[in-house]
Formats: C-alpha cells, structure tokens, sequence
C-alpha cells in the first residue's frame, strides 16, 4: 500500500514537471475550444468544464465554441431536412434554435460559475463575455433548396474579442450569428470556431469529437497530419466527426492558425493528455510538420542522452558520458520533433579508408515506427557521400536485421578501418555490417 502511495506520488510529481514546459508555452496564447451539443449532454462534460478552468487557470485566453444540434432535433417537431450536410433552418427551426443556444448558454454560464471549495474549480470566479461577435449571411439556395435561416460566418469582431480575453474573462461563441439586416442565423459550431480561430491569428483550434474516435479506417490512431495530407485522409475515413472536422482543421492551418487538435470526447481527461503531454491521444493537425533532422549542437546533448539512456540501460546501445557526447556533438544528427529530440545517429569518419562509422542510431521507444530510423539512416548516408566516403559500417548486437533489410551486409571485426579495429570490443562480440554509399551499389 505504501509502495503504491509513493509510486503514485513519484509519478504525479514527473508528469507536474513534464507539464511545465507547456505552462510556460501557453500563458498568454489563444485557443478555440469547440464542442458539440451532444457534448454537454455527457455526464463526464463537467471534467471538460474543469479542464477549462485548468486552462483559464494558466493565462491561456480562451474562446469557447459550443454546438446545439441535439438540443434544436429534440424541440423540433417534424424531422429536419439536410441538403449537403446542412439543416435547412425556416423561421419556426430559428425560433427553436434561439431556443437551444439561450439555454445551452446559460447552462454553460453557470457551469463556469461554480466555485465550491470541494471541486477544481474552488477559488475560480471566471468571467464570461458572450453577445453579437458573430456577423452572418445567408447561405443561400443550395442544389435549388433555400436554406432560409442557415447562414455562413461573415465577419468575426476581432477587437472586442480581444479586449475581453485581455480581460481575463473567457469568450463563449454560439453557432448563431447576426446580420446587418437585423436577421439572425443559424451557423455550424465548425464553421464559427473555425473562423473564429483564424480572425484572431489563434494558436490553438481544438475539436471535441462527439462521434467516433481520432483513428484511421484500420482502427489506427493518427496522432499527427499536415493539412497537405487531409484530403488524401478524408478519401479513406469512414463518416464521423473526424471526417466533419479535418477539412475545417486544415483550412484553419492554412490560414495561419498554429496547430488543431481532434480530441475524442470518449477518452478519459483527453483535453489535458492532448495538450500537456509530447505524444497526446488525439490528432493534431499542422500547417507543415514541425519535425526537423539537423546536425546537432551543444544544446542537444541533454535531449540526446533522454534518447538513448533507456537503451544503454537495456545494453542495446554502448554508453556514453555527457562528457564524451559534449566532445563528439559536431558528429550528431538529430531529429527534433515539436522543440524535442526523438533520434540521434553519429557519423565518425575514417577518410584515409574512405570509410565512415554509423554509431548510436536510436529513436525513443514511443516514437520507433514511424520511419525515423529510415531518415536518420538516409541523413547520415547523405552527410558521409558529401565527405566522399565511399562505405558505411556499424556495429550492433541487436539490430543486425534492421541494416540488413536497408542494404547493409555482414562483415567481420578484420574488415575494419585500423584504427577502429583497435577499438572493437571483442568482448561485447558486436556484429560488423558493411554497405557501400554513393557511385553504383
Ligand atoms: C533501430 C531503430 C533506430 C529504428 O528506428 P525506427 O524509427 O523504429 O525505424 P523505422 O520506422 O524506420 O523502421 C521500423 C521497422 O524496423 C523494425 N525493427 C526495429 N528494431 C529492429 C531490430 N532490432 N531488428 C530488426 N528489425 C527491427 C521494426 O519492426 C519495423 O519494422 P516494420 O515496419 O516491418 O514493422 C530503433 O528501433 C531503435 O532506436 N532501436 C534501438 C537502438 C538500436 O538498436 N540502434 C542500432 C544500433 S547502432
């Protein structure tokens, strides 16, 4: 029992460090929040409550998008009529929407309001600033149907937004906006949070999805796509909210917002996963992928001992000293992905053989998979042809197959350069694998 406190503990503490970098990251930065109606229909929705006080709490300046699809279908009488996705909304359909959204709001309102001492949100006193932010236009007549009442984003207002984030108070939108003209219409929760997002330059849009999970057609969760990979996705996702959602994602990424992330609303404290930790449960959707191989520098080394320590532990990798990775760092190269080090590989070149020494290729376990090793390998291959080496070799105990499989063949401790040769460890009895780079191989 004890033993359990204590690793529960240890563990509460590592993550609440983890976290810090993104405290920092986040104070003073701008997300859109967008969830549906069915959302709040949850009996888990007061924990998507707390994660925005969370939120809140750290200087994070909030919009918050809410949807009221089921809310408006439960006070219809007759069965709404789609055309293209879009409810046709006719002037009783508007009356039952303003309907919804008055009291979905409200709920919201005073769900944001409590402060007993017992829940998360002790000590809270959020404000929220909601009212005529949201310009709309019709929508028009789509294949020969008037949608009457359905209208489209036409302006977000940017400056009051602005000032009452900048007031500490959390902005709540609703799929309504207001013409000129002194009509009202109804608009998709997408639609507004994703212009919402775009007029105020957010770097954050985050996407709760009410329907299906944040996974491919095989049931494989993608953790993270450029908005150039969307369509291709969307051809291969079944219907759900992933699939409403990653066409919004990716024009928000496209129009200068930072990142979108999918969040499925089944999964348990998501907001904070996704957003807290470096691997996240959803999906998160950027304009270019923020991975970048490098040669590394001095700053490196910390991150590059977090990659390969666990394997030296595991004795997969040979160790090595702060110290002697200080020396060697102008032979790294290293993937960087979202400020983070995931992989590293060295290159030590032997030039009076034309040879070079592939060592310490490692990706962290939860980033293996993914083709990093392929890159890191290529890198290196690029980096030694450039130098004029003509071979590659590298020792291994345990990856034989990998090089293999990537052209490498096995050699022996004999066919090293000399000076390495003196150096093998023939205790550790590591295989030698050889592949000849550049000209014809
Ligand atoms: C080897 C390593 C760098 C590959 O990185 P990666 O990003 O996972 O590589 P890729 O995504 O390009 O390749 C993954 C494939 O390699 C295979 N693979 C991983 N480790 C392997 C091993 N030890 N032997 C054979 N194949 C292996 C995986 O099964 C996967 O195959 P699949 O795509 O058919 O499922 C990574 O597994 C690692 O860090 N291993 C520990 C350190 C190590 O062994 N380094 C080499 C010694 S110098």
């Amino acid at each position: 029992m004890a033993r359990s406190a204590e690793m529960e503990t240890a563990s509460f503490v590592q993550w609440f460090r983890a976290a810090a970098p993104y405290i920092h990251a986040f104070r003073g930065k701008t997300f859109v929040l967008a969830f549906g109606g069915e959302a709040m229909l949850r009996a888990d929705f007061v924990d998507l409550i707390y994660d925005i006080n969370l939120l809140n709490a750290l200087g994070v300046r909030l919009v918050l998008v809410h949807g009221v699809r089921p809310q408006v279908e439960e006070r219809l009488a007759a069965e709404a009529q789609y055309v293209q996705g879009r409810r046709v909304t006719d002037a009783d359909a508007l009356e039952h929407v303003k309907d919804a959204v008055g009291s979905v709001r409200v709920d919201i309102e005073s769900l944001l309001s409590v402060g007993l001492p017992n829940t998360p949100m002790a000590g809270a006193d959020i404000r929220v600033a909601s009212g005529n932010y949201v310009t709309a236009q019709p929508a028009g007549i789509v294949d020969g149907i008037d949608l009457q009442f359905t209208g489209e984003v036409r302006k977000i207002a940017v400056a009051p937004i602005r000032d009452r984030l900048q007031a500490g108070e959390i902005v709540l939108l609703s799929p309504l906006g207001y013409s000129p003209t002194g009509e009202v219409f109804n608009l998709t929760l997408e639609e507004v949070a994703t212009q919402a997002a775009i007029a105020l330059a957010a770097d954050k849009l985050v996407f709760i999805l009410d329907h299906g999970d944040t996974v491919d057609a095989k049931g494989r969760r993608i953790n993270r796509v450029t908005a150039a990979q969307v369509p291709k996705l969307l051809r291969e996702l079944p219907d759900g909210d992933m699939k409403l959602y990653l066409p919004h994602a990716a024009h928000a990424c496209k129009k200068g917002v930072g990142k979108v992330h999918l969040i499925s609303a089944d999964v348990d404290g998501a907001v904070v996963m996704e957003l807290f930790t470096h691997a996240g449960v959803g999906t998160m959707v950027t304009r270019q992928s923020v991975e970048s191989l490098r040669p590394a520098t001095i700053d490196d080394v910390g991150g590059i001992l977090s990659v390969i320590e666990p394997l030296e532990a595991d004795g997969i990798l040979v160790r090595r000293s702060r110290e002697l990775l200080e020396q060697e760092i102008e032979q790294f190269f290293v993937d960087e992905l979202d400020g983070r080090i995931v992989g590293c590989v060295a290159l030590y070149p032997f030039p009076e053989t034309g040879a070079g020494e592939m060592a310490c290729l490692a990706v962290s376990r939860e980033f293996q998979r993914g083709g990093r090793g392929d890159g890191l390998l290529a890198a290196v291959e690029d980096a030694a042809i450039e130098r004029g080496l003509t071979q590659l070799f590298v020792l291994t105990t345990r990856t034989t197959h990998w090089f293999i499989e990537r052209g490498f063949t096995l050699g022996a401790p004999e066919d090293l350069p000399a000076p390495r040769k003196a150096l093998y460890n023939w205790q550790r009895r590591s295989k030698v694998l050889m592949k000849k780079i550049g000209g014809d191989e």
